[in-house]
């Protein structure tokens, strides 16, 4: 007869072990492995009794299907990312580094659905009631019927909230301060906040009210507690920001309901988090006009497009291996950039500390910022600035072409309406250049970019002395302008 072995359980990975370690194998995290139930919940052995099958109905694809019942806060950069609104049942994850405004965010939330006649509760886990009041007073928000407690026990917390109307939101601030009397373990273990969310999440599904839970990161930027939990939730949102900007960006990770890829911008003022409409404007509020190094991105982010400044320095380098900083866009795309310029653009930089920044504290994701990218390099190591009124975008393949896009009529449109007048981009393909107010400048190769933005520095001006091209033999001669250095060494 099989004996009921026990299983061990990771709590942050759910990684199952046959005996207790300190460590997991897996995840590598210390102390997650704990003791759960018996090997025969899965898969019964013959020690236990066969249970006949009960038939189900099974559904044809084709059927009525119900629209998930949402809820719009009316906070449009909310309802942005979550997709339009809060889903019915459904419990959403919010993360964030401690201070970025998370109980903000969702205090401004829970009081514009309650003015507008829904049953809103916030239950605050980390502070005292006057001090959540004192924050409302602060936002000028006093007024609005948001039900308020400071509680920690979810027992208590849903026995209070099934009492009356079902709440249509429910804010769990935060959920590592929350604790079951289903599990044993003191609460902030990672074992209480899986039972935690397990029991509210439960409660979320039978009622349809919507719960956001709030979760505290580490600081790797995880959040913290068990990665288990961003799998039971429907949605995690993060919200980010950098210390010394004043803006916020929130950002879905994860959405059963709605798109990953849609950021809402917010702005941190003193009457508490105001919605910024026109991001462009923000990003680019702050640019160095005329220095070198510096190229504007027309990005899209979702369904919006996004016009930043990308930022590069390329400086001679005092050490062995070359530094490749980068903030705000992706470490492999930038060394795939430098490698393309070195092989295909005769750009030489294995001498030169690379660091490249995307200003604002955005983080860019997609591949078309890669033009952008490339012509910010070479404008710091030309000493050649851009053209002010110029945009940039195109992807960058390993051949060294620069490909076309998706949306490039909205990078443009956007692009036109701040004012610029040209876009350096992919040349257009077979359906022509989109109607666009700017000249389009298209690139075909990522060599003709560097000639021309090397053909507008001031030589001279860089601590290498120009060289006289024809001393190195075996460079193609790309084009007859004069090189701006010594770094470039196919142009001649
Ligand atoms: P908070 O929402 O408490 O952050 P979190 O819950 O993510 O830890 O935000 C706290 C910060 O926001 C604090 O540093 C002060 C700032 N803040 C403002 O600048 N203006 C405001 O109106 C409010 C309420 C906060
Ligand atoms: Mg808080």
């Amino acid at each position: 007869m099989a004996r009921n072995t026990p299983s061990f359980v990771c709590q942050n990975c759910g990684a199952v072990t046959s005996r207790w370690q300190g460590k997991c194998d897996s995840c590598g995290e210390w102390n997650t492995i704990v003791e759960e139930g018996g090997a025969s919940d899965i898969g019964a052995g013959p020690g236990r009794p066969a249970r006949k099958g009960r038939a189900f109905t099974l559904e044809p694809l084709a059927g009525q299907t119900q629209e998930a019942p949402r809820l719009a806060s009316g906070i449009a950069e909310l309802d942005r990312v979550t997709g339009g609104g809060f889903v019915r049942g459904s419990v959403l994850l919010l993360g964030g580094d401690p201070g970025i405004g998370k109980s903000t965010l969702l205090i401004q939330t829970t009081a514009a659905l309650a003015r507008a006649g829904h049953r809103s509760v916030y239950i605050s886990g980390e502070e005292a009631v006057a001090q959540v009041r004192l924050r409302a007073e602060r936002l000028g928000l006093s007024s609005a019927p948001v039900e308020l407690a400071a509680e920690t026990s979810v027992e208590d917390i849903i026995a209070t909230l099934s009492q009356g109307k079902t709440p249509r939101l429910v804010i769990i601030d935060s959920i590592q301060t929350m604790w079951t009397n289903a599990v044993e373990s003191a609460p902030g273990t990672v074992t209480q906040v899986r039972g935690a969310t397990q029991v509210l999440i439960r409660y979320a599904k039978k009622s349809g009210a919507s719960i956001i839970l709030v979760g505290h990161v580490t600081k790797d930027g995880q959040i913290a507690g068990p990665r288990v939990v961003e799998h039971m939730v429907d949605a995690v949102m993060s919200f980010e920001g950098e210390g010394a900007h004043l803006f916020r960006i929130l950002r879905a990770m994860k959405n059963r309901f709605g798109p990953t890829d849609e950021i809402g911008v917010f702005e941190m003022t003193g009457g508490g988090l105001r919605e910024v409409q026109n991001p462009s404007e923000l990003f680019l509020s702050e640019r160095d006009l005329g220095a070198p190094g510096t190229a504007v991105f027309a990005g899209v982010e979702g369904s919006r497009p996004l016009l930043v400044e990308m930022q590069a320095l390329v400086a001679p380098t005092t050490l062995g291996t070359p530094r490749r900083a980068v903030v705000g866009w992706d470490q492999n795309r930038l060394s795939m950039v430098l490698a393309v310029l070195e092989a295909h653009c005769g750009v030489k930089l294995g001498g030169h500390d690379v660091y490249l920044n995307v200003a604002g504290g955005l983080r860019i994701q997609e591949p078309a910022a890669d033009l952008a990218a490339a012509a910010a390099l070479v404008s710091s190591l030309a000493n050649a600035p851009l053209p002010a009124d110029a945009v940039y975008f195109g992807e960058v393949s390993l051949s060294g072409m620069v490909r076309p896009v998706a949306q490039t009529a909205a990078r443009l449109k956007e692009a036109q309406k701040l004012g610029f007048a040209r876009a350096i981009c992919p040349e257009p393909g077979r359906e022509g250049a989109p109607e666009a107010g700017l000249t389009i400048n298209g690139v075909g190769g990522l060599a003709n970019l560097v000639a021309d933005i090397a053909s507008r520095g001031a030589p001279g001006r860089r601590t290498n002395a120009p060289r006289p091209v024809a001393a190195r033999a075996g460079a193609p001669a790309l084009t007859t302008r004069k090189p701006a250095g010594d770094d470039f060494d196919n142009l001649g």
